[in-house]
């Protein structure tokens, strides 16, 4: 059974740069170092209050890397039947199930319909600690993922998978209007962001996003801090609750920090 969201994965251009970023800016802790021998991949798994991100990095990338948000993982209790049973329902297989190349439990990988990369995996060793508490980051709010196909989204994550849908909010636009469909088990949420037009230029991962209690002072103390919100935040939120600011880590990935109350709350 798959039974919990665990993290992001994210490769990086410079680890150190990327630590920085994550440890003094938002607070997050290490909760896990490893490495990769056969790609000489250094491993780090972080904790952001509860939601935690994986970086990877390889000081000789590959000819073509992917920089930013590569992957979505999840948790798994058998590892093989729940492989053998999304590839057999038709979804593609990327990696059949072997032993993770750090060594630490197995993992396999498969493609989502819309294409996102997913990572189940099995694992013995708990990395996910007590939330970090941070003055700014109140919690970790969801992950986003692109649903051109949203209806076959949900038939993996909702149907296959058993997440519940904790919340639909839309978007206005005269011809476009964005659909998004918080799916979550308890604190781990991933955010379906579906457009009637498909979107065929934003990244599949587009972002997490962090809570926060004023959006517009986080972004002012994290200027302090050097690093500047996107141009064009902050900005009031277009499902018309709360505001929303973005930040990018060094490799562009982006950080939606929004103040409205935890999605669990929302009435
Ligand atoms: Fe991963
Ligand atoms: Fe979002």
């Amino acid at each position: 059974m798959i039974h919990e969201l665990n993290h992001f994965g994210i490769v990086v251009r410079d680890l150190e740069k990327s630590l920085a970023f994550y440890q003094d800016l938002l607070g997050a802790k290490i909760v896990y170092k490893g490495f990769i021998p056969p790609t000489r991949t250094d491993v780090v798994y972080l904790l952001i209050s509860g939601g935690m991100i994986e970086l990877l990095y390889r000081p000789e990338p590959p000819a073509g890397e992917t920089f930013g948000i590569t992957h979505v993982a999840f948790m798994s209790d058998d590892l093989d039947a729940d492989y053998e049973r999304l590839t057999g329902l038709g979804y593609k297989g990327l990696v059949a199930p072997k032993v993770a190349g750090s060594g630490v439990g197995r993992l396999a990988f498969l493609s989502d319909p819309n294409g996102a990369r997913i990572e189940l995996i099995q694992r013995d060793l708990e990395m996910r600690a007590e939330p970090v508490t941070h003055d700014v980051i109140k919690s970790f709010d969801h992950y986003s993922v692109l649903a051109n196909d949203l209806d076959a989204a949900l038939i993996l994550y909702r149907d296959v998978m058993g997440m519940k849908v904790l919340k639909e909010m839309t978007v206005p636009h005269p011809t476009n209007p964005l659909s998004i469909v918080y799916l979550n088990w308890d604190y781990d949420v991933l955010e379906l962001l579906h457009r009637p037009t498909p979107d065929t230029t934003s990244p599949i991962f587009g972002h997490f996003a962090l809570r926060v209690d004023s959006v517009d002072e986080a972004l002012t103390r994290f200027e302090a801090q050097g690093v500047s919100p996107e141009p064009g935040t902050p900005k009031p939120a277009g499902t018309g609750i709360g505001r929303i600011g973005i930040i990018r880590d060094p490799d562009g990935v982006k950080v939606e920090l929004v103040d409205r109350a935890d999605l669990r709350d929302l009435p």
